[in-house]
């Protein structure tokens, strides 16, 4: 297999410093730091201890001048070899006067995480993200699902706000007793960055909330972001100061946010407007539109488009009338945002995973621009897949320079007929990755060869293959490597979803550091990151004495991953990168089992009670259901007999089954359609019916979010051997804390599990479902002999017989409300 000269392997690339325009000043460079040594004595030993101290500041200066282009802004300025003659220079005075070096730090700007400068802030309630709608049906089906939900009728009145949905960054700013005190980014939703210092300079934002009816503590939330005029006279000054200039205000103001120096943010005209709101020890309003009207005559700026709705059809107004005025309005907006006006509507309808169920961002439709395709790039993800990444010469799409597209597959390829040197139309939505959505073809051109998708993994040179479905018998649409363990990209990539922000979060410790340190054999599993500083100590090669790094940056490095040696149940099981194993189920399995070694027990036990291939083609059959498919597969080997004598007599299979009812009609013709005779057909059930998923995996399934797809998959992760191995190499260095549930209230039915059945009466079902999780308790829709209540309303049925059966309290709705309100 010869890989054509466009088509770069990602994970091959080794990486590039980018080089700026300023670059050809090297030789200027050189010539300039000959000159200057040259001014006084070059020999080290002619100096003197004044002229020594001198150039030993200067040198120290510039040396983090130049770390901090190179390993923060990505700018470097000069050649490495310049670099590595300042630094020799430094090294040589350094040791000549020790005294005089010691106090220079030359490691201060090394490692990419300028942020370590920020401390944490923890947010009292989580900053959220939104659901998105994307067209007028979608906003209709947000506005029912509400009124379901609340159980209103239609003639219920159901007010919203609309405002534009700002395209900046969501900060969350501290008031107490009125007075300013704390500022902090989203982070990741529930651990921000302290940015204080910076946001005070921002004048928009008021040092004191004036007004009487002020809560005693409040956070108020809201987007920072950077006017149109203001983004370009910033890059016009950074061109002539031949700095980098921003892609566009939102980057722009998240750079100027997240300055180490505070005077940088003041002198950006950094804007804010503030939209809802977090902790708040009493608010002046009932509603949404009433909360943010006193943020206004506090003195927080707040966004004049803002309406109130009735109807979905007005909420559909004011987006058309927003969208029309969105060229003029002088700052980056994406969408429209809908809020549920009352705020009482507001807590009973809660959350979903991270988004509110009482708001949803109706985005603008998707820009599109036409650029060239220069070459496709196959990156090898952590389950092996092979993945077709399109790099484009750089286009700007609606206000964003996109240079990266995704092409999905080989089937995607193929279809849109994707060719190297293509005009393409590439689209971008939002915040969701750009897409080429067509070739433009224009007659006369002649273009590139068809793409041909490797069929090796470009990392490791294993086959690369698409898996045949074991059930439906087509070739999945993902090719992968089957490389496994031997894969270094495969490896790489665990590793970088390991320490990611959701999952371990190890600063310091990003996707260029696994590479390194994976390159140079330090790291090659999860546990290794845990011993990486002892073994370091005993190293002969020492990682601080690596160019890139420093005594500094190495021991905040390794504060940082001691800082991980306790983590989150939750984060734990996400970290392991278990397909469909996402952040949310990674919380639902938290949730449900509360500490590890539960949660392993379990899959451990669901990984033996796994139902086999055989089984699972009965269950899969087109047209026919779990139930009709055990069925058959228990009367075929009941009548096993009878089938083969009517086989004996030449009856067709379809016949047989039908015959003996073994599957009505259109089973019969499912099963008489996917096994070629009686023969074949029995012995498959036989083998079928020693398959079946055992009570342990069946269990594990029926948990609240998770189901057979997911739990497949943690049993599989969980029966080989290798993970155990490498599972429990971990767990000698990590500690992991049982699941601690936020936001939930102590209550009679914490830790109980409760099923509801027939139709209630107070609250809608899943009102009633989201209620009974925030006191704690675990929802199933099954009955079992683990469930603790069954809550039945009118019309109940087989549940409350299963209940009943099995001796499971039974409570009215009434009951139910009882037993809650008691706290
Ligand atoms: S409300 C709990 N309103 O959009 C919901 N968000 O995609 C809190 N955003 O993280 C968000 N303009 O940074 C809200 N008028 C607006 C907004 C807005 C911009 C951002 C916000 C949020 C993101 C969600």
């Amino acid at each position: 297999m010869a890989f054509r000269a466009d088509m770069r392997i990602a994970t091959q690339v080794t990486v590039s410093v980018p080089i700026s325009a300023g670059m050809t000043l090297n030789k200027d460079f050189e010539d300039a730091m000959a000159k200057k040594t040259a001014d006084g004595p070059t020999n080290v030993d002619e100096l003197s201890p004044e002229a020594a101290a001198r150039e030993l500041r200067r040198l120290g200066s510039e040396i983090a001048h130049h770390d901090l282009l190179y390993h923060q802004q990505d700018a470097p300025e000069v050649s490495d070899a310049a670099y590595d003659a300042l630094r020799r220079r430094f090294d040589q005075l350094a040791k000549r006067f020790p005294d005089l070096a010691a106090d220079i730090d030359t490691t201060k700007n090394v490692g990419a995480a300028p942020l370590e400068a920020f401390g944490k802030v923890r947010h009292r309630v989580a900053m959220l993200s939104l659901g998105n709608a994307f067209n007028d049906d979608d906003v209709a089906e947000f506005a029912d699902r509400i009124r379901r939900f609340l159980g209103l009728s239609a003639t219920d009145p159901q007010a919203f706000t609309a405002e534009p949905k700002i395209d900046g960054l969501s900060i969350s700013l501290r008031y107490e007793k009125g007075l300013f005190v704390e500022a902090a980014t989203r982070g990741d939703g529930q651990e921000g960055e302290n940015v204080t210092q910076n946001v005070a300079t921002i004048s928009e934002i008021p040092k004191r909330l004036r007004g009487d009816d002020v809560p005693d503590v409040i956070d108020i939330r809201g987007e920072i972001y950077l006017a149109h005029d203001d983004f370009e006279a910033l890059n016009a000054a950074q061109t002539a100061k031949g700095a980098k200039t921003f892609a566009n205000p939102r980057n722009a103001a998240a750079g100027s946010l997240r300055q180490l120096d505070s005077s940088i943010t003041a002198s950006r005209p950094l804007k804010f407007f503030a939209y809802t709101w977090g902790e708040a020890e009493a608010l002046p309003s009932d509603t949404q539109m009433g909360v943010v009207t006193a943020f206004g005559r506090w003195g927080l700026p707040v966004n004049p488009l803002m309406k109130r709705c009735e109807t979905v059809m007005d909420m559909i107004a004011v987006y058309d009338d927003i969208a029309a005025q969105r060229a003029t309005l002088g700052y980056d907006i994406d969408g429209v945002v809908y809020k549920v006006d009352r705020l009482d509507y507001q807590d009973r309808l809660g959350f979903v995973s991270r988004s509110p169920r009482w708001a949803v961002a109706h985005k603008f439709p998707a820009e599109q621009a036409e650029t060239i395709l220069q070459s496709i790039e196959i990156q090898v993800g952590r389950t092996g897949a092979l993945t077709p990444v399109a790099k484009l010469q750089p286009v700007t799409v609606g206000g964003v320079v996109v240079s990266n597209a995704t092409l999905h597959n080989e089937d995607e390829i193929a279809r849109k007929d994707i060719r190297v040197g293509d005009h393409v139309i590439v689209q971008r939505a939002g915040d969701v990755i750009p897409q080429i959505v067509s070739v433009v073809t224009r007659s006369g051109v002649s273009r590139g060869a068809p793409f041909e998708f490797p069929t090796v993994c470009p990392a490791c040179g294993s086959h690369a293959v698409r898996e045949v479905n074991d059930v439906s018998g087509k070739p999945d649409v993902v090719r992968r490597c089957t490389g496994g363990l031997i894969c270094p990209a495969q490896a790489k990539e665990r590793l970088k979803h390991f320490v990611s922000r959701n999952a371990f979060d190890i600063e310091g410790l990003g996707d260029k550091q696994i590479d390194l340190f994976y390159d140079a054999g330090r790291i090659m599993a999860p546990a290794d990151i845990f011993t990486l500083a002892e073994r370091n100590s005993r190293m002969a090669d020492k990682l601080e004495d690596q160019k890139g790094f420093g005594a500094t940056s190495v021991a905040k490095l390794f504060a940082a991953i001691d800082d991980r040696r306790v983590i989150g149940l939750d984060r734990f099981i996400y970290a392991l990168g278990i397909r469909h194993v996402g952040e949310t189920t990674a919380r639902d399995l938290a949730k449900a089992y509360g500490t590890f070694d539960a949660f392993a027990d379990a899959a451990n036990r669901a990984a033996e009670a796994r139902p086999g291939a055989a089984y699972k083609r009965f269950v899969a059959l087109p047209g026919i259901g779990r139930k009709t498919a055990e069925t058959a597969i228990a009367k075929t080997v009941a009548k096993a007999e009878a089938l083969t004598n009517l086989a004996a007599v030449g009856a067709s299979l379809n016949e047989a089954v039908l015959q003996l009812k073994i599957a009505p009609a259109r089973g019969a013709s499912a099963l008489a359609e996917a096994f070629e005779d009686i023969g074949t057909f029995v012995e498959s059930a036989r083998q079928a019916e020693a398959q079946f998923p055992g009570e342990a995996f069946l269990e594990f399934a029926m948990l609240d979010g998770i189901g057979e797809v997911v739990t497949e998959e943690v049993a599989e992760f969980f029966a080989e051997a290798h993970n155990q191995t490498a599972l429990n190499a971990l767990l000698t260095h990590v500690r992991v804390k049982p699941f601690e549930q936020l936001e939930t209230k102590a209550s009679a039915v914490s830790g109980k599990t409760v099923v509801f059945t027939g139709s209630l009466q107070t609250m809608s079902r899943p009102e009633a479902k989201a209620q009974a999780e925030r006191l704690g308790a675990k929802v199933a829709g099954s009955v079992s002999k683990k469930t603790d209540y069954v809550v039945a309303g009118a019309d109940a049925g087989s549940k409350l017989v299963k209940a009943r059966d099995l001796g499971v309290e039974v409570l009215t709705e009434d009951d139910w409300a009882q037993l809650i309100a008691v706290r």
